[in-house]
């Protein structure tokens, strides 16, 4: 039984299985609204650190905390019953030493019923991946670009073109055979992206990395278009929703300052309801 624990519970190691098979399908969730319409189509939910930027408003995903990691991990566990839950440790919880990253990952799994956790890096956190999975802590790897370095990288910039390719590959290799379920490939070229997945065990899992991987994520806000200006070139979205909310408010304004809402249906009578599901509630 996965951490999700609903009767159709999917668990780390049968996403490992699903390497070369049909798509998996992964988006993330920070609530559990979003986390119970997610779960029915999706084989992974992720609790990203992109939250930070997302919900909090935060310029990077650097200043994200492992309080935050827990709090909105607790909320989407709560709206899960298939999906494999996943929680991103955050930066500055995990690169110390292998025994820091336990701790924290293990404080993650017991406080939000995560089925496993997600770090960023490649060679640099092998060891640390060895020792977390040795212990019972399912570990999925993230590559190429990884949002928690961009003050090393100067930029949200697309990794490992021409020599550089050599660098995400022996990541992506490194996270695998420290035993990671999966790895996410974040914003690298098609080519390398084929490579990369053919040259694996485990399942890679694309970000503007090119159909070639062995399934998708995306943040779902993006995919929803939430954001009404911020449009990554990977990203596709699936409908509109910050011009139907835009709309949706424009039109409750509206209503409120010309008195056409509340109407009569929106307010209470003196008297109780009679009626099963009537004006009481
Ligand atoms: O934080 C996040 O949402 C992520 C995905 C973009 C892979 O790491």
């Amino acid at each position: 039984m996965s951490a999700a624990g609903g009767p159709r519970a999917l668990s780390p190691p049968d996403i490992g299985a699903r390497k070369g098979k049909t798509p998996l399908v992964c988006l993330t969730a920070y609530t559990t609204p979003v986390a119970k319409l997610v779960d029915e189509h999706c084989d992974v939910v992720l609790v990203g650190d992109s939250v930070g930027m997302v919900l909090h408003g935060m310029s990077s995903t650097v200043g994200v905390t492992l309080e935050m990691m827990i709090l909105h991990g607790k909320a989407v566990r709560r709206g899960l019953q298939s999906a494999v839950m996943v929680v991103d440790m955050p930066f500055g919880s995990y690169e110390e030493s292998p025994a820091q990253a336990f701790r924290n990952a293990a404080l993650v799994m017991t406080e939000t019923g995560a089925a496993a956790v997600k770090l960023e890096g490649g060679e640099s956190v092998a060891e640390t991946i060895r020792f977390l999975t040795a212990r019972g802590i399912p570990v999925m790897g993230h590559v190429g670009l990884t949002p928690q370095a961009v003050n090393a990288f100067g930029g949200y910039h697309i990794q490992g073109r021409g020599e550089d390719a050599e660098r995400i590959l022996r990541d992506a290799m490194a996270v695998a055979e420290a035993g990671a379920f999966a790895v996410v490939l974040e914003k690298i070229p098609e080519a390398l992206a084929r490579l990369i997945t053919q040259e694996i065990a485990i399942p890679a899992i694309g970000i503007g990395a090119s159909p070639a991987c062995d399934g998708q994520v995306l943040v779902v806000d993006d995919m929803l278009g939430l954001f009404g200006t911020f449009r990554p070139k990977f990203v596709k979205r699936y409908a509109e929703l910050a011009d139907a909310a835009n709309a949706a408010i424009a039109a409750y304004a509206y209503d409120v300052r010309e008195r056409r809402f509340p109407a009569a249906d929106h307010v209470f009578s003196d008297e109780p309801s009679t009626v099963s599901g009537g004006e009481d509630t």
